[in-house]
């Protein structure tokens, strides 16, 4: 299915739709797993990381597949949405609509305003033909990759966001209001460290440009991305197991469960799953290093990644039993 309808449910409901990314077999079982046992609606994305790692088809049919595998769980009406995650050209968004996927982000945040309008109306005027929903993005997320700081000045302009969404009739709008994408959110300098643990505790979120975003766009879907919150267990099991991953740090849970609170109605995490995964990897191949069959490291990470996804739908993003 598409967002359309999961998306006018949890605005009303004040809960939000997990998104969460998928590039291998055991991701997407333990995401479906979780979802049947919560009777949560799920958009499983597709990056191009993804795309390139485990080739599109095969992902898209993954992804039919766990429809049938969710009705076998017992999941009688399964809710789940397969999204393209930051397309960056028309021609990647029409392919997937073309193939089958029920939404698509056209991320043009990088461009110039009017181009990011330009471009993403395009999408919309093809992919609303097929009735496959478009998520925009408006604002720079930082990131340690691209060298970005988190700052204001790459926030959501909200004096914008009516213009945008109704010259380019995106769907839905992913915001920046400071988070940002991968384990290390924000460099040292930008937190400050409880004296008790030594840990970064990170700034908090631009909670005031969020609440004007909602009060332009009132009742309109905004879409949070970057919304790992790196837990410091994965972190510490990681680092104790020939792991390197110091000052990791994200977006903590209580900030989100307040985000999911308001207009912000599709939260995506991908590195808290793969922390998930290198964590129960690392584990086992540490205690059993004779250990050389994929699936007794393969099956805990699953295992660890069940436990997690179950936990995010539940005690952070209210989605549990919003698809019975
Ligand atoms: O938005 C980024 C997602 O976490 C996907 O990352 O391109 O490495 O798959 P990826
Ligand atoms: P994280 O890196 O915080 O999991 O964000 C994922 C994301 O935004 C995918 O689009
Ligand atoms: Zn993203």
């Amino acid at each position: 299915m598409n967002t359309r309808e999961m998306f006018a449910k949890a605005v009303d409901g004040g809960y939000a739709i997990p998104a969460f990314n998928f590039n291998n077999m055991e991701q997407l079982q333990a995401i479906i797993k979780a979802c049947a046992e919560t009777k949560s609606p799920v958009i499983l994305q597709v990056s191009s990381g993804a795309r390139k790692y485990a080739n599109q088809t095969l992902l898209r049919y993954m992804a039919e597949g766990a429809v049938a595998y969710a009705k076998e769980l017992g999941w009688e009406h399964p809710q789940i949405c397969l999204h393209l995650d930051h397309g960056d050209t028309f021609e990647l968004c029409k392919s997937c609509v073309d193939f089958g996927f029920s939404s698509v982000m056209i991320d043009g945040s990088s461009l110039p305003y009017e181009e990011n309008i330009a471009l993403t109306k395009k999408v919309v005027e093809y992919a609303h033909q097929f009735d496959v929903t478009v998520e925009a993005e408006l604002g720079v997320l930082a990131g340690v990759e691209d060298d970005v700081v988190a700052e204001e000045s790459h926030y959501t302009k909200p004096e914008e966001v009516i213009d945008f969404a109704t010259r380019s009739g995106c769907d839905s709008l992913a915001i920046s209001i400071g988070t940002s994408h991968g384990a290390y959110k924000f460099k040292p300098e930008q937190c400050t460290r409880d004296p008790q643990t030594g840990r970064l505790v990170p700034p908090p979120l631009a909670f005031d440009v969020l609440a004007e975003i909602e009060k332009k766009l009132p009742g309109f879907p905004i879409v949070l991305h970057g919304s790992s919150s790196v837990p410091q267990e994965y972190v510490d099991i990681i680092n104790a197991n020939g792991g390197n991953m110091p000052d990791a740090v994200g977006v903590p849970e209580d900030q989100l469960r307040k985000a999911a609170k308001s207009a912000v109605c599709k939260i995506n995490i991908d590195s808290d799953s793969r922390l998930a995964f290198t964590a129960a990897v690392r584990k086992v191949l540490a205690e059993k290093p004779g250990e050389f069959d994929p699936r007794k490291y393969c099956g805990p990470a699953r295992d660890e990644m069940v436990k997690l996804y179950k936990h995010k739908i539940i005690e952070v993003l209210g989605s549990d039993g919003k698809a019975e």
